[in-house]
């Protein structure tokens, strides 16, 4: 490490990030924190509490992301923001989202401590539902702040017991109209996120820091399957209708689409199975599968999407089920700023840290915030790659030396 005033303490910050992770509603080490549960709020007073203690000013939005300011010495002139969530889908670790608000959160204290007086105001962001786990959106607060949602199609959101995001958001405090949630477009001079990789390629190759140059285009299709159940003995197979059969075909056929581009970089995942009735001796009837499909560019997403869709009609013609297919989202790709990419790189040759330039292949919030702000991120190693598994893993001093380059990339955009 290179001479620097800004003194970065991993220790506090992974005592934070372990205390953080006790509230949960898994075993531990698994963690679990779906929006709005008693989880969630808890991670969210947590927070709160650590952000006052820093001297930070703290504000909540109608859908409960959380905004920490440090101002400014010019108050008036757009911030600078960093941050991340803290909801975790369930069985995940500890690390995913966590390391960009208390690091962020790290970043603001190890700034102030230095003496450091920033010109603009320096804020960290927590957003609200970054995971899609309850309402089958991501980035649920991001695209509302950036306007890519709009407070309606939000408010009638359901979650799988048919409860409105607008009631759950209520009963979990937060009153506030929604259409007052998006950001005016200069409310940011640049947005700044520190993440986990989610891949292998800092490891692999011994590289503490990962620069994003873009973050690859993410979609969602919801699909219903109908067909007719009835008693396992009872009815012979030429009769039968059954669901999970058309099920399995789509699922292999969400595999083959993206293996089909020949592209590294199209994915695509089908994460959840649903079938009803669920009983040992009964022919599903009915089976609802959400399908992930991915890619950094948007042709091969598109093309992979479309494959996805055609398998399915094909599937439920050929069974003589009924298929509905629901498109949760289908968003563009994000390219990073090169302002924030170079404040990052230059933050790194300050610190005489080796970074690496890539694309993000994961979504996040800055997604969404790129859409109205310039907007980079920085990623740290993992071990293995692994995340969304509660054996996801980050040392504190890969921790470290990301909060490190995130408080010196904000300085550097703060007075600059
Ligand atoms: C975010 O968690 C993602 O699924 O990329
Ligand atoms: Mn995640
Ligand atoms: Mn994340």
């Amino acid at each position: 490490m290179k001479d620097s005033a800004i003194q970065v303490d991993g220790a506090r910050l992974a005592n934070e990030l372990e205390e953080l992770a006790a509230i949960s509603d898994a075993e531990p080490p698994a963690v679990t924190r779906v929006l709005y549960t008693d989880a969630d709020l808890r991670a969210r007073a947590f927070l709160k509490k650590r952000c006052a203690a820093a001297g930070l000013a703290v504000r909540e939005d109608a859908l409960g992301n959380l905004f920490a300011r440090w101002m400014g010495s010019t108050p008036q002139a757009p911030a600078i923001g960093t941050g991340s969530h803290t909801d975790a889908i369930p069985h995940s670790g500890r690390y995913d989202g966590t390391v960009g608000v208390l690091g962020g959160l790290e970043a603001l204290r190890a700034l102030r401590a230095s003496g450091f007086q920033p010109r603009r105001s320096l804020e960290l962001l927590m957003f609200t539902s970054e995971e899609p786990t309850r309402f089958g959106l991501g980035c649920v607060g991001s695209r509302a702040l950036s306007g890519a949602t709009d407070a309606k199609s939000l408010a009638e959101l359901r979650d799988p017991e048919g409860q409105r995001l607008d009631d759950v958001r209520k009963a979990a405090g937060f009153g506030g109209d929604l259409a007052q949630v998006r950001l005016a477009p200069d409310y940011y001079a640049a947005f700044v996120e520190l993440h986990i990789e989610q891949g292998p390629l800092l490891e692999r190759e011994s590289v503490p820091i990962g620069v994003v140059t873009a973050i690859a285009a993410p979609a969602a299709l919801r699909v219903e399957l109908e067909g007719a159940g009835g008693h396992a003995g009872g009815v012979l197979m030429p009769d039968r209708k059954d669901a999970l059969c058309a099920a399995a075909e789509v699922v292999l056929a969400v595999e083959a689409a993206a293996r089909a581009t020949h592209g590294p970089d199209t994915v695509a995942t089908t994460g959840v199975c649903k079938v009803h009735p669920g009983a040992i001796n009964s022919i599903p009837n009915k089976v609802v599968l959400e399908i992930d499909i991915r890619d950094v560019a948007l042709a091969p997403r598109d093309i992979a999407l479309k494959a996805v869709k055609e398998a399915v009609a094909a599937v439920a013609a050929k069974r003589g089920i009924q298929a509905r297919v629901t498109e949760l989202n289908a968003d563009p790709p994000a390219t990073m700023a090169p302002a924030v990419v170079s404040a990052a790189l230059k933050a790194c040759k300050k610190r005489g840290y080796e970074a690496r330039q890539m694309p993000s292949r994961a979504y996040h919030d800055s997604l969404y915030m790129a859409r109205l702000f310039p907007t980079g991120m920085i990623f740290i190693p993992c071990r293995g790659g692994v995340s969304h598994r509660p054996d996801e893993f980050s040392s504190t001093d890969a921790i470290r030396m990301g909060v490190e380059v995130l408080a010196e990339t904000l300085a550097e955009l703060a007075n600059t």
